[in-house]
């Protein structure tokens, strides 16, 4: 067990109970049980859903077991910031930062990429100034481009009450969707930067929360502007792993190489090594796509335009990637009338966020190509789903289940694979969900016409099995 130095935080509040905020403030409670942890939220619908763990806001395994010890023990979900912040020592901020509008894509050397809308960041450092009647500690938990957590001292400064002083760190999370407990529970990693000036005392009481559960080796401080370009840096390093593998997948389907061969063979060279080197429909979900933007930005304001230009190519091959695949089932099957199973939607298998998913983009261009769908995921809400795809507002009708009509087009939202599937001349593979390894293939295809087509945007299934079934098997990367 860690040795832990003189308990001298009792109270804590995280402001912003999103993805990074609720399964972060469960762990904290979960190993620090003499800590009082309360997450606010100005969401009375979202905090009350935190208040049933049965009926979580987000999914994330291993969460509700967690919730459900802790809640009202040690761990608190309430609307009433104010009071949490007057009691807390250290508060986190993790409220949403999202992009603001992304600029031209081409390369013609103008001004690219995206900043963050940080209205909610300096909102929140105005309310902890103006609420607060002794000093504390402040931890930015966001996702914000280089120099936020500055411009947070500078506010907490200005609107400080007169004998209250603020410390500022950065301590960029980076756990993953999906995966969220466990990533929290054993971080590679824990970063924590402060100005220079203000280092040692708050990164010591930051680091006694931490050392609770992660290693003390584990735990890297450095100054604030180094630790938020960590941040990025990690994100737009493991963005460009998949753009890599995903332009060699283009190279393979020309060539009759197969992805997931070469994909072994680079990775099982320990300098290389096999993570994120899968070949998909190219990367989504919330992080990638704002942190490389944000890079792109950065790099253009400093008029480094080589290195926007090197960045800004990781965006471009993401979204070559997701159309090509969309092109190779136009150009492979007439879509027109057809109706077409899609199976996924999720940004990535483990989570219900749809979040720039790519799967949106490939149904998109089959509607506009005339096909009507059937789509099922796991996880992901209908309503989000029909939302995604049409321009409609739609109520859902039920929980998993529900129709619309976009004129020509029609999208179906199913309960299960096999419905989405019955019926339908293609099924489209846009999640890598595991479940959709054990469908009853054989069963599925006497449902479908003749010439029944799987396109593989994941590269996940059987394919050698697929096809003596007498499936006709479309690849990613093959
Ligand atoms: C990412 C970072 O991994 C995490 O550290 C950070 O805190 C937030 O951003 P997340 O977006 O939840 O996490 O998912 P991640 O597992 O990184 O996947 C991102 C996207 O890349 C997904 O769409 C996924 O399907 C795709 N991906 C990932 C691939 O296409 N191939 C791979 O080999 C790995």
């Amino acid at each position: 067990m860690p040795q832990i130095p003189s308990p001298q935080i009792t109270h804590i509040c995280c402001i912003g109970a999103g993805y990074v905020g609720g399964p972060t403030s469960a762990i904290i409670s979960q190993n620090c049980p003499s800590i009082k942890v309360t997450v606010v939220d100005t969401d009375a619908k979202r905090i009350s859903a935190w208040n049933s763990p049965a009926a979580l806001p987000i999914y994330e395994p291993g969460l509700e077991a967690i919730i459900r010890n802790q809640l009202n023990i040690n761990l608190f979900f309430s609307t009433d910031i104010d009071k949490a912040i007057a009691e807390s020592q250290l508060i986190f901020i993790a409220v949403n930062t999202p992009p603001l509008e992304i600029i031209d894509t081409d390369c013609s050397g103008r001004r690219r990429g995206a900043g963050a809308d940080l209205s909610a960041v300096m909102e929140c450092a105005q309310r902890i100034a103006r609420v607060s009647t002794s000093s504390k500690i402040i931890v930015e938990k966001s996702t914000v481009p280089c120099g936020t957590s500055h411009e947070v001292g500078d506010i907490l400064q200005k609107y400080a009450r007169s004998g209250v002083q603020f410390q500022v760190l950065s301590n960029p999370e980076f756990l993953s969707e999906g995966t969220a407990v466990r990533d929290l529970q054993h971080p590679d990693r824990v970063i924590i930067g402060s100005a220079l000036q203000t280092a040692s005392e708050a990164q010591e009481h930051l680091k006694y929360i931490y050392k609770h559960w992660v290693p003390a080796d584990r735990i890297i401080t450095m100054s604030q502007w180094s630790a938020e370009l960590t941040k990025l840096a990690s994100n737009a390093l493991l963005a460009q792993r998949v753009s890599s593998i995903n332009s060699l997948s283009a190279l393979c389907e020309s060539l009759g190489a197969d992805i997931k061969e070469v994909a072994r063979g680079c990775g099982a060279d320990s300098r290389i090594g096999g993570d994120f080197l899968r070949a998909s429909l190219g990367f989504g979900g919330s992080c990638f796509h704002k942190d490389l933007s944000s890079l792109v930005w950065l790099c253009d304001s400093l008029r480094l335009t080589p290195v926007a230009d090197y960045w800004h190519q990781v965006l471009l091959m993401n979204e070559f990637q997701t159309s090509r695949f969309a092109q190779r089932i136009l150009s492979t099957i007439n879509v027109r009338g057809a109706r077409i199973a899609c199976l996924g939607f999720a940004f990535k298998e483990g989570t219900g966020d749809a979040r720039n998913t790519p799967a949106t983009r490939v149904c998109r261009e089959l509607l506009t190509a005339g096909a009507r769908l059937s789509v099922y995921d796991p996880k992901v809400p209908a309503d989000h789903i029909l939302s995604m795809l049409t321009e409609e507002a739609v109520e859902s009708t039920a929980a998993n289940s529900a129709r619309v009509d976009v004129g020509y087009n029609c999208v179906s939202v199913c309960s299960r694979a096999l419905e989405a599937i019955e019926g339908a001349q293609a099924v489209v593979v846009l999640t890598a969900w595991p479940e959709f390894r054990c469908i009853n293939w054989e069963q599925a295809l006497q449902t479908m016409p003749a010439l029944a087509h799987i396109f593989d945007g994941q590269a996940m299934l059987d394919h050698e099995y697929l096809q003596k079934l007498g499936f006709q098997v479309v690849s990613m990367g093959k």
